[in-house]
């Protein structure tokens, strides 16, 4: 399985703050808003990540995440020349995918929920069709939604409806079959004249093999788009971590709890990161560990 992060696009409702930086950079508390879309990919249990950015950026994606390897992934970057809609990171991920199933987050998206793990591997065990993820939103006007049938099934998915069709939103997050660059390369564009995630979504739907996993009323979900969004995301990881203790978005904790490095590598880390309360929480993990081989806190959220 391969995960897709898609960091480009302009942020141009987070105008003047996204002139000179790129959104996904931004923080969300206290860790780049991209770390939050990453670490849904690690608890998905993926490690073979391409992340997706403006030519201008790629530069400081590298500076902030490197090839992974300490995280005990593999990533890789690819630039996006200029934004011509959601599916275009499938061909422009093309050879990346091959063969293997994939997952696209989108670098905007933050999830937070008791059971995301256990959703997570459930579309990551699907072998035939695609996944998505809903949630019920106040303004379904500003998304993909998904309509169903009087027996719940899926029926249609309509982009930014005018009128009221559903109020279950689809996030960014997706699990797709290779099939899926074939489907993205003969697409059209829309008449906001990009290509549409909704009609690659639309064929599962059509022939029977859309999965939909709901993220229940337990669930957070933000895409930290607009200066409202992004201020919401982040009061809430804030009053998140600091009642509970435990961090949000932790990559090295994910990775230590995942798997996909060790202890000795998690001390490492923790001996050489600054002094910020993100590095003092790391620092504290790997002390509260120093000897153990396991006990590391659960992880609840992403
Ligand atoms: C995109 C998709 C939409 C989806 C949303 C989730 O919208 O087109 O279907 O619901 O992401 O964040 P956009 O961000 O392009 O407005």
């Amino acid at each position: 399985m391969k995960g897709i992060i898609l960091a480009g696009g302009m942020g141009t409702r987070l105008w003047p703050v996204t002139l000179g930086v790129s959104k996904q950079l931004l923080p969300v508390y206290n860790k780049p808003m991209v770390y939050y879309p990453l670490s849904v990919l690690m608890l998905a249990g993926i490690r073979d990540i391409l992340v997706i950015t403006r030519p201008e950026d790629q530069a400081s994606f590298r500076n902030l995440l490197g090839d992974g390897a300490r995280l005990g992934l593999s990533i890789s970057y690819t630039i996006q020349p200029k934004p011509e809609g959601l599916p275009q990171a499938f061909v422009l991920a093309k050879d990346f995918i091959g063969d293997d199933r994939c997952a696209l987050v989108l670098g905007d998206n933050i999830f937070f929920g008791h059971g995301l793990p256990e959703l997570l591997r459930e579309a990551g065990r699907q072998t035939v069709g695609a996944s998505i993820f809903t949630y019920v939103t106040r303004t379904p006007e500003a998304y993909g939604v998904l309509v169903r049938d009087e027996a719940r099934r899926p029926m249609e998915v309509v982009e930014k409806p005018r009128t009221l069709v559903s109020n279950e939103a689809i996030t960014g997050l997706y699990f797709f079959g290779p099939e899926v660059v074939e489907m993205a390369s003969s697409l059209k564009p829309s008449v906001r004249g990009e290509t549409e995630i909704t009609d690659l979504i639309r064929t599962y739907v059509a022939n029977g093999t859309l999965a939909v996993q709901e993220m229940g009323r337990g669930y957070a979900w933000f895409d930290s788009g607009t200066h409202e969004s992004l201020l919401q995301a982040s009061i809430f990881v804030q009053a998140i971590e600091e009642r509970q203790g435990l961090a949000v978005a932790c990559l090295e904790e994910i990775a230590l709890r995942m798997g996909f490095i060790g202890l000795d590598e998690l001390h490492a880390i923790a001996a050489s990161i600054s002094a910020s309360s993100y590095g003092a929480y790391v620092h504290q993990l790997s002390q509260s560990l120093k000897g153990k081989v396991q006990g590391a806190p659960s992880v609840s959220g992403s």
